[in-house]
């Protein structure tokens, strides 16, 4: 048999960019389809273009963009009956069905952060197109998989989103549950509290400071008692699981007073949100040979990190990226 391909991702995505809807991340080299006319978003031609693809996998053609990518996967013919029920057991039934919508086509934000890829690339200009009259069109055609859907909203900032409670509500008609929401936590979300009865939400603000005078600094928005005010309010809501994130920045919240003070932030919040630490992606950004050395006391940072959540039982993530720059102390380009 010739060889055979398949991308998971490909098959479930779709991923609102401000002039693009791709079909998985938000990489410049994954394929989707480039919009023409902000009013009408030619669903026709993504699915169509989508159908194309997954086709050419089939036949053993690594589409032009795809190559490189660590996601598709060979189809082996002693294996094809073993990846086809895999694909069943992640995918039920409905494989191609669209299971995972990523909102990432607002790019407005009340936050100027110091390390975001978005102002770095000038990127946070006013919205280009409505999302919703294209995901209306896909429930009418029976094209998403209602059960197994999860929205991802991760823009710019969800709180200058015009459209977020309207698409909130077209979800919550179609009885979909799982919403996944990265924001600075500037604003509250009433909308989150209107459906929180109707659906799980989960949030993860970026708070990366234990202190105002660092966040200020970071963030560069006088936010932060608003913020920890929104904390309160968003873990006292049913439904709403929240996540505090921390981002290492070398040299500016990388010292044991702030991660203190994060923590005591996380405390104050009768242990009622999870903890994640990541490092910032512009250190991972190398060209081949290069290395970030990470500082020496990332690690002492972080044992303090564990030990305290351990005692006080909170659930904490530290992001792979970041495990790995602690185990072998640098970060390099494979
Ligand atoms: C661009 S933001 C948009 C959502 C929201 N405004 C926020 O800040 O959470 C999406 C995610 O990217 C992360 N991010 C942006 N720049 C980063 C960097 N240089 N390193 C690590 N994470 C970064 C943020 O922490 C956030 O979780
Ligand atoms: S193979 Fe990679 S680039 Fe291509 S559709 Fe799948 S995830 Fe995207
Ligand atoms: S809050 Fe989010 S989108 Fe806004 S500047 Fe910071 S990282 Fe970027």
């Amino acid at each position: 048999m010739d060889k055979s391909y398949y991308c998971p991702k490909l098959e479930k995505t779709l991923n609102f960019l401000p002039q693009e809807i791709k079909y998985c991340c938000s990489c410049a080299t994954c394929p989707g389809v480039v919009i023409k006319d902000s009013k009408n978003l030619e669903k026709e031609k993504i699915i169509k273009t989508k159908k194309q693809l997954i086709e050419m996998f089939k036949n053993g053609i690594i589409p032009t963009k795809c190559r490189g990518c660590t996601e598709y996967r060979e189809i082996k013919e002693e294996n094809s009956n073993f990846i086809k029920k895999l694909i069943g057991f992640f995918y039920p039934k409905e494989t191609k069905k669209i299971s995972h919508l990523i909102m990432n086509h607002y790019k407005q934000c009340e936050c100027k952060c110091i390390y975001c890829t978005e102002i770095i690339n000038h990127n946070l200009k006013k919205q280009n197109y409505n999302a919703l009259p294209l995901i209306k069109q896909l429930f009418e055609e029976k094209m998403i998989d209602k059960k197994n859907l999860t929205v991802e909203f991760q823009g710019g900032n969800v709180s200058l989103l015009t459209e977020f409670e309207d698409i909130l509500e077209e979800l919550s008609k179609n009885k979909c549950k799982n919403i996944i929401i990265l924001t600075n936590g500037v604003q509250y979300l009433p909308a989150v509290e209107k459906y929180a009865s109707k659906m799980n939400f989960r949030l993860c603000i970026s708070l990366d400071s234990g202190t105002k005078e660092t966040f200020n600094k970071i963030k560069r928005i006088d936010a932060f008692d608003k913020v920890i005010d929104n904390i309160k309010k968003f873990t006292s809501l049913q439904n709403v699981e929240l996540t505090l994130k921390y981002i290492t920045l070398n040299g500016i919240n990388d010292n044991i007073n702030e991660i203190k003070g994060f923590l005591n932030i996380v405390k104050e919040t009768e242990n009622k949100v999870a903890v994640a630490f990541d490092i910032d992606y512009r250190d991972t950004f190398l060209t081949p040979g290069d290395k970030f050395i990470a500082p020496e006391h990332y690690k002492e940072l972080y044992k303090e990190v564990e030990e305290f959540c351990k005692e006080n039982n909170i659930l904490y993530t530290i992001q792979p990226q970041l495990k790995t720059v602690l185990k072998k102390g640098y970060y390099e380009q494979s």
